[in-house]
């Protein structure tokens, strides 16, 4: 076989060669053989000796030998054949490598025989066998491609490899069936035949992130030796997909007050790229200060915690947009709404817009008092306010207009019973638990003069000893004014009014202001024995109210007067005497002593005693009547005048008496009486008629004295006059009414009165009052009591006889 191919081969390539040799040194031409690589050991590539024409035997003899520069020696010359053999294994690719199909893979030997010398080249082509398959450089080729990439983007991949040449070099390459990619075999000069991966179909990482493909690479030998690698694709990501919300609204309720690190909600987003484009940050959008200070959002896993305080009144729900950005800045959004549950937090507050204070005390029920308003900051059943008083307020609450309230009164208000009313105002909500509040308020009830002075008592009896004192007090009235102030101070006065046709002011004073009554005169239970005056009390009020009471003064008696004996009459205006018969016997009745006394009652309770009589024994007189009465017979030797001195006296502590004589004669004859009138008279009547004498002519040499006096006395002290007059006349009593002083003309007060009299300022009422005792002399009873001329001169009589009919005091 070698024969025969390298006969039609060789002419051209030995001609080559040969020119070749030729052209270089001078030897004995060339010889070329082929013979195909890895052929055993011992093959025979041709007969050298009958291609040069050599004998064989020679070969040996002329030591012919075979030069292959190098240490290996390939091939050998059997002498015994004179054949070209091979000795050792030849492996092209090893000799030659990567040699192209038309640059021949050639050993080349020098065959050299001595004796002579001769030298042939000798060429061994090395012919190929496809005895290597294709290879890759790597079994795996790894391609990182975009997913960006567009379609119709190449990839260069790696080319097989075979070491064999020409056809049973690479001569194809197959991809595994994909959708992605496709395979374009190429050919070029310098890499021969080669693939390239054409994107067909673009990439979509998320959808598959690698791929793995197989390419074959296939020879052209007979047969086909092929290879493989597999072509690993990783898709690259881009960041082509935006963070997505599970919901694009997150609604969510919120209890207000929520403690911080209340947990709200959770928002979350996906992305489908990976890496960093992949990393969602959750952030708030947007959102103003005032709603970060409150919440807070965990940037990794957005969960949305309370931070700050969350009140309903602020805001009742928060609306803020979330944000989720990826690695790569691309962002979704999510929007998340926070209503706020109301809390019933907060206290209702009450305002307390006007009120009048004080209210006037003659306010009528229904009247508005004051406006009030209420408010609450929260929500719905929460902010319903109700409004109470206590139940036994005085007040009403209305409502009129929403959330505000107007107190009322709901009775007429009476300053005197309740003058200050303290109201406490309740507002609670409807919140379960409901707030409440309270607001107080105080009002003062301002005083109208409504109430009149009251007396404590309905009239007022008043007894005053008679002779008292001018000056002092005889009763005190009171009257209440339960107003305020000058509404209530009560002034007194008395309203005039006569009593017997004299002022009542002569006989009583008020004190305008303790209302306490003076006499102002001494009375006499003889002259009247009460009297009645009306006490008027005003207050300061305008207009002033006032009341009027009745004051009885009674005057109470003292034993001041002595019995008066109305019969018989006293002796001196006319004689009386009493006949008795000389026969009256024991117990007839002689005669009776008939007295009054003045005073009254116990004071008038008159007793009469028999203190001195001629004979006694013969008459008695009964205690209480008076009457005289015998008590035992006349007998012819009785005494025929009898003279009998009864004194009366009273029942008075202490009390009075008065006596006088009861002249009695024991006649049965008128004839007699004469006789003893007579001489009776006669010894009256001289004794009467010197007495008389004695007295004018005392009177006469007085008057003449005291004429001479005076003018003696008016001549040589002619300025002062009245001082004398006034010590020697006794002013007769007066009484001085309130605020007046009688003043002298020289100026003075009258001497025998130590009125101290005043005005009081400021007050509508005045008074006086009496600082000194007065003198009892300087009020003489003439001027009040007005007394029977008798009696007076009777005592006047007594006075200056000082016996005959003496007052006498018992004790
Ligand atoms: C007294 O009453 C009158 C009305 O009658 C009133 O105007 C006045 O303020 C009252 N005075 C006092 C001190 O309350
Ligand atoms: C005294 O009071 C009564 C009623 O209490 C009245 O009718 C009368 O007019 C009053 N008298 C005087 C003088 O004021």
């Amino acid at each position: 076989m070698g024969n025969a191919r390298i006969r039609y081969r060789t002419e051209l390539q030995l001609q080559c060669a040969v020119f070749l040799l030729f052209l270089m040194r001078a030897s004995f031409g060339d010889i070329g053989y082929s013979v195909q690589e890895e052929t055993k050991n011992d093959y025979v590539i041709g007969s050298l000796a009958k291609d040069l024409n050599l004998d064989f035997q020679v070969l040996a003899a002329r030591r012919a030998r075979l030069d292959y520069q190098g240490d290996r020696r390939y091939c050998g010359i059997d002498f015994n054949t004179g054949d070209f053999i091979v000795l050792e294994r030849i492996d092209r690719e090893k000799l030659c490598g990567q040699t192209s199909a038309d640059k021949p893979c050639l050993l080349h030997f020098e065959f050299i025989l001595e004796n002579p010398l001769e030298l042939y080249n000798v060429a061994l082509e090395i012919e190929d066998i496809n005895d290597n398959a294709p290879v890759f450089p790597k079994d795996v080729i790894k391609l990182e491609i975009s997913e960006a990439a567009p379609k119709g983007t190449r990839f260069q991949i790696a080319t097989a490899r075979d070491l064999d040449v020409g056809i049973n070099s690479v001569q194809d390459y197959r991809l595994e069936q994909n959708d992605n990619f496709v395979l374009d075999v190429q050919t070029s000069q310098e890499r021969g035949r080669y693939g390239e991966l054409v994107l067909k179909n673009a990439l979509d990482r998320e959808l598959h992130r690698e791929h793995a493909l197989l390419l074959t690479a296939l020879d052209g030998g007979s047969p086909p030796r092929s290879g493989t690698a597999t072509i690993h694709i990783l898709v690259m990501d881009i960041n082509d997909n935006a963070p997505v919300f599970s919901q694009a609204v997150y609604e969510v309720n919120l209890l207000e007050n929520a403690a911080p690190g209340t947990f709200v909600v959770k928002v979350s987003a996906t992305d489908k790229d990976e890496g960093a484009n992949g990393e969602i940050n959750y952030d708030f959008n947007h959102v103003p200060e005032n709603v970060k200070r409150l919440f807070h959002i965990d940037q990794k896993s957005g969960e949305i915690t309370v931070t700050g305080k969350v009140d309903y009144e602020e805001t009742p729900s928060y609306g803020m947009e979330i944000q989720a950005e990826d690695g790569g800045g691309q962002a979704g959004h999510c929007k998340v709404i926070i209503h706020v549950t109301d809390i019933n937090d907060n206290v209702p507050t009450i305002t307390i817009k006007s009120a009048v204070n004080p209210i006037p005390e003659n306010a009528p029920p229904g009247t508005e008092i004051a406006v009030i308003n209420v408010k609450d900051q929260d929500y719905g059943e929460n902010s319903r306010i109700h409004c109470s008083l206590p139940e036994d307020s005085a007040f009403e609450l209305q409502s009129s207009i929403k959330n505000y309230f107007t107190l009322l009164t709901t009775a007429g208000l009476d300053r005197e019973d309740v003058s200050e009313y303290s109201v406490t105002i309740t507002a609670t909500d409807g919140g379960s638990p409901p707030l409440s509040s309270n607001a107080h308020l105080n009002f003062r009830i301002s005083d109208i003069n409504d109430n009149p002075p009251v007396f404590d008592e309905q009239s007022y009896s008043a007894y005053v000893c008679e002779n008292n004192k001018p000056g002092s007090s005889v009763i005190t009235v009171r009257a209440r004014d339960p107003d305020w102030r000058q509404n209530g101070t009560v002034f007194y006065s008395l309203l005039s009014s006569e009593v017997g046709g004299v002022p009542v002011s002569s006989f009583l004073s008020i004190n305008g202001d303790t209302g306490v009554i003076h006499a102002v005169r001494s009375f006499d239970y003889e002259q009247f024995r009460s009297f009645k005056v009306l006490v008027v009390a005003r207050d300061n009020g305008s207009p002033p109210l006032s009341s009027n009471v009745s004051v009885s003064v009674f005057i109470t008696d003292e034993n001041d007067n002595s019995p008066q004996i109305l019969y018989p009459a006293p002796a001196g205006s006319s004689f009386m005497t009493e006949m008795v018969p000389k026969a009256a016997q024991a117990g007839s009745l002689v005669s009776k002593v008939i007295a009054v006394d003045a005073d009254s009652g116990q004071n008038a309770w008159l007793s009469y005693q028999m203190v001195k009589s001629t004979d006694p024994g013969l008459f008695t007189i009964a205690v209480h009547s008076g009457e005289i009465r015998t008590q035992r017979d006349i007998s012819e030797s009785d005494s025929m005048k009898q003279i009998l001195v009864i004194s009366v006296k009273d029942n008075g502590q202490p009390s009075l008496s008065t006596s006088c004589s009861v002249y009695l004669l024991i006649s049965d004859n008128l004839a007699e009486v004469p006789e003893l009138k007579d001489m009776s008279y006669e010894e009256n009547n001289s004794r009467l008629t010197s007495y008389l004498i004695i007295a004018l002519v005392s009177v006469s040499t007085f008057f003449l004295t005291f004429i001479i006096l005076i003018v003696a006395v008016r001549f040589c002290r002619r300025r002062k006059p009245r001082l004398l007059l006034d010590g020697a006349v006794a002013i007769p009593s007066a009484y001085f009414p309130p605020n007046y002083a009688e003043v002298e003309g020289a100026g003075t007060l009258r001497s025998s009165y130590n009125y101290d009299t005043y005005l009081t300022t400021g007050s509508r009422t005045s008074d006086f009052k009496f600082v000194s005792s007065y003198n009892d002399v300087t009020l003489p009873a003439d001027q009040t009591l007005k007394r029977s001329p008798n009696q007076s001169t009777e005592e006047r009589g007594v006075s200056e006889n000082g016996s005959k009919c003496a007052t006498l005091y018992f004790v």
